[in-house]
């Protein structure tokens, strides 16, 4: 078997910490499991910005399209707020995303049992949890032209972003949500503005056709965004895929990620279309930023990122195993009582980004041994 490339992307702030955390396990799976990767290093976001003047290189950008797959720290903080919009450390993630085609952003929202108490809802309304948001990552409001801010003849000022979506685009994310559903519950929730928003109208035809035509064993049904995030405190249970509009999706996965106790709980995947033999495009990272409040002080919780890359084993390299191994472990690491700060409870333990890493890989000798 060829050697798995991998490109490793820590980007600003945490994102270094976690992602050292990551390399822990890579190493880990290389050893234990004699698989073989092909591992390069590469700068985005502000830090590409301090050394390159822009947040995503040529090089980089080259790296991530060769590679099989990226990972992903975090990028942004304040050291780079006051920078011209186009250089910001938030555009080399938008940039990537879109140059490397990665329209389907895979947010599952699991409620670890260990960590049901440490969501701020209540016990019985997030217990077992087990929920996928699918986000449409590179089009929609993100990326609709025209867009900019303009000065007009009297002298007043024009903000304006465009909410587009072609057909094709809505047709391609909506096969990988129907695929999804297929392979889980076959309940896909489709979330849209159809009562204000045109082009969500369309959004919502289109995905009424799909089912028709392609995936009648699937239960499809409708929501409003804002009903869906009320929903989603309310009765998060009731979902089991979720797909939606890029902004939307950005939105409503954040308010899914406090369902599991904590940002630093949530991982995910963005993949491209399928080419001839199967294979998409794919880059891995955590729904959480660069926390530049908490970065360098060793306390940032590395499991959004960890997982993360099980996530990687799982839908770019098919090792189902190994994902599910690393998965396990950190189940095991959070039942046995260790808890970063973001996720710390009555009783338990509080460790280090580092304690909480080499906690992963302890477990995972345990459990393959
Ligand atoms: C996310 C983030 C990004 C987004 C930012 C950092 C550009 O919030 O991945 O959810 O808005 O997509
Ligand atoms: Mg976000």
């Amino acid at each position: 078997m060829a050697a798995k490339k991998l490109l490793i992307l820590p980007g600003d702030g945490i994102g270094v910490e976690v992602m050292a955390q990551v390399r822990r396990i890579i190493d880990w799976m290389a050893r234990k499991r004699k698989i073989e990767f092909e591992i390069t290093e590469g700068l985005i976001g502000g830090s590409s910005y301090d050394v390159h003047g822009t947040p995503l290189s040529d090089e980089t950008l080259a790296a991530a399209m060769a590679a099989d797959a990226v990972l992903l720290g975090a990028v942004g903080g304040p050291k780079w707020d006051d920078l011209p919009f186009d250089v910001k450390p938030e555009r080399g993630l938008l940039k990537i995303r879109k140059e490397m085609g990665l329209f389907a952003n895979l947010r599952p929202a699991t409620v670890l049992e260990a960590l049901a108490d440490a969501s701020t809802l209540k016990n019985e309304v997030v217990a077992g949890l087990d929920i996928m948001i699918l986000r449409e990552l590179t089009g929609g409001l993100y990326f609709g032209q025209p867009r900019g801010i303009d000065t007009l003849p009297d002298g007043t000022r024009k903000g304006y972003n465009t909410l587009v979506y072609t057909t094709p685009e809505i047709q391609r994310i909506g096969r990988v949500a129907f695929d999804l559903a297929r392979k889980r519950n076959k309940k896909l929730c489709s979330v849209d503005k159809a009562n204000v928003l045109e082009c969500t109208v369309l959004w919502r035809e289109e995905m009424i056709k799909l089912q028709k035509e392609e995936f009648p064993d699937v239960e499809l049904s409708h929501m409003y965004v804002d009903n869906a995030a009320m929903q989603l405190v309310r009765n998060p249970k009731q979902f089991d895929v979720m797909v939606t509009e890029n902004m939307f999706g950005d939105i409503l996965s954040d308010c899914a990620a406090m369902l599991t106790g904590s940002l630093g709980m949530l991982p995910s995947a963005s993949l491209g279309e399928a080419d001839a033999q199967g294979r998409r495009k794919a880059l891995y990272e955590p729904v959480h930023g660069s926390a530049p409040d908490i970065a360098g002080k060793d306390m940032a919780n590395p499991l959004a990122t960890i997982m993360s890359f099980a996530m990687c084993l799982r839908y770019s390299f098919d090792m189902a195993a190994e994902a599910d191994l690393i998965e396990n472990a950190v189940k095991n690491v959070l039942k046995g009582g260790l808890r970063t700060a973001d996720i710390m409870q009555p009783g338990k333990a509080k460790v280090s980004t580092t304690v909480m890493g080499e906690a992963v890989v302890r477990e995972l000798d345990k459990l393959n041994a």
